[in-house]
């Protein structure tokens, strides 16, 4: 089904947006933390064309509802489904007092659904190009401008389809550069683009999707959430992001090692990006490894899949490997040697097989550009 024969129009542009792995800094973006994620070389493509009358008629190729309905029916909960991150962006640029009239709008590519790879982050981004574009706003030209952008894609995210994340995927997705990671400060929502250029030392990722999709995922994400707002205000803190390892000590129980993930998972942010700004992307592994080991054993927020994935992945010759994204299936990423990248995907995959686990999916990761008008 083309643009033209949905809205009896053609569109006035194509738009597109990436989606992304972190590199490294999980669950740390709802604490004033450090992360470091790139964008992929896989994207949603949007086809939109302005309304003046306000209206909005959305469609994707990849789902069997639309959504028609007008700006002022968008709020907390309105749209439900896929059609929430686009409306809820429109919905947010208005919030934040941006003058935008209805859309007609078709997703005609998407980065893959449910793999933990943002796709909803890249959805939201390129409809927020777009309406930038296409009503004047003036902010997609510069990372100030961008910025506002991205917050109000997390606006919809948290509002409108009523997830409390926090703002890490969208930021990838609208402020990336290609042969970089993203330094993000969720303190102060600044960024630093950092050199991250794999192949030039013979390098490569691998995104290894486990197909697992967890149910209770949403659930355990706000617990998660809520227990280490709770430990900074046990600490009397406004967030972890102050706290200390010796803080951490006077914590007990579930308390002190879900703080504990976020304390030593900011410092190796800071280590990584140390590393990296050396030229030594080849020592960056062993942070890799220990990433995945707090957050599989401190923050429990990964599965036997993930576990299993990374474990195989080293035992092939990765030389770090960890869960990425929210956890509780989704995808791991693995830091191979690129003349060992085939064997070290053969192994994961064998290890699967031998588990009994449905086959993963694994593709190499480019570090690319940010959401970007394609016509
Ligand atoms: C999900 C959320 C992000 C971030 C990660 C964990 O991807 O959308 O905001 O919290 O989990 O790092």
């Amino acid at each position: 089904m083309r643009f033209a024969e949905l809205f009896g129009r053609e569109p006035d542009g194509r738009w597109a947006a990436p989606g992304r792995v972190n590199l490294i800094g999980e669950h740390v973006d709802y604490a004033q933390g450090l992360c470091l994620p790139f964008a992929l070389a896989q994207r949603t493509v949007v086809e939109v064309a302005a309304r003046t009358d306000g209206r909005l008629r959305l469609r994707s190729l990849s789902e069997t509802d639309g959504w028609e309905g007008t700006l002022d029916e968008v709020g907390p909960g309105s749209p439900a489904g896929w059609a929430g991150y686009v409306a809820g962006v429109l919905w947010a640029l208005r919030e934040a007092g941006h003058e935008v009239g209805g859309i007609d709008l078709l997703v005609t590519d998407t980065v893959p659904l449910g793999a933990g790879l943002s796709s909803s982050a890249a959805l939201e981004s390129a409809a927020a190009l777009a309406v930038d574009d296409l009503f004047g706003l003036g902010l997609g030209g510069s990372p100030t401008g961008r910025g506002t952008l991205v917050a109000a894609s997390q606006r919809a995210e948290n509002e409108v389809v009523g997830a409390a994340t926090g703002g890490m995927d969208q930021a990838a997705s609208m402020l990336s550069t290609a042969g970089h990671a993203l330094l993000l400060d969720t303190r102060d929502n600044s960024t630093r683009q950092v050199p991250f250029a794999p192949r030039d030392v013979g390098l490569g990722l691998l995104v290894i999707d486990t197909r697992v999709r967890h149910s209770h995922a949403d659930g355990q994400y706000g617990a998660r959430r809520a227990s280490v707002e709770k430990a900074a205000a046990t600490l009397g803190l406004p967030s972890l992001r102050d706290a200390s390892l010796a803080d951490v000590e006077s914590l007990e129980g579930e308390a002190q090692r879900r703080a504990r993930h976020v304390v030593t998972e900011i410092a190796r942010v800071r280590e990584t990006v140390e590393l990296l700004d050396a030229g030594r992307l080849a020592d960056i592994g062993p942070l890799l490894d220990a990433s995945h080991a707090s957050l599989a054993g401190d923050y429990e927020v990964s599965c036997a899949e993930l576990d299993l994935a990374c474990a195989a992945a080293r035992e092939a010759g990765a030389a770090g490997a960890r869960m990425t994204g929210g956890g509780f299936g989704g995808s791991a990423i693995a830091l191979v040697p690129l003349d060992r990248a085939d064997a070290v995907a053969d192994a994961v995959r064998a290890a699967f097989a031998d588990a009994g686990y449905r086959e993963p999916e694994i593709r190499p990761a480019e570090p690319s550009e940010g959401a970007t008008r394609l016509s």
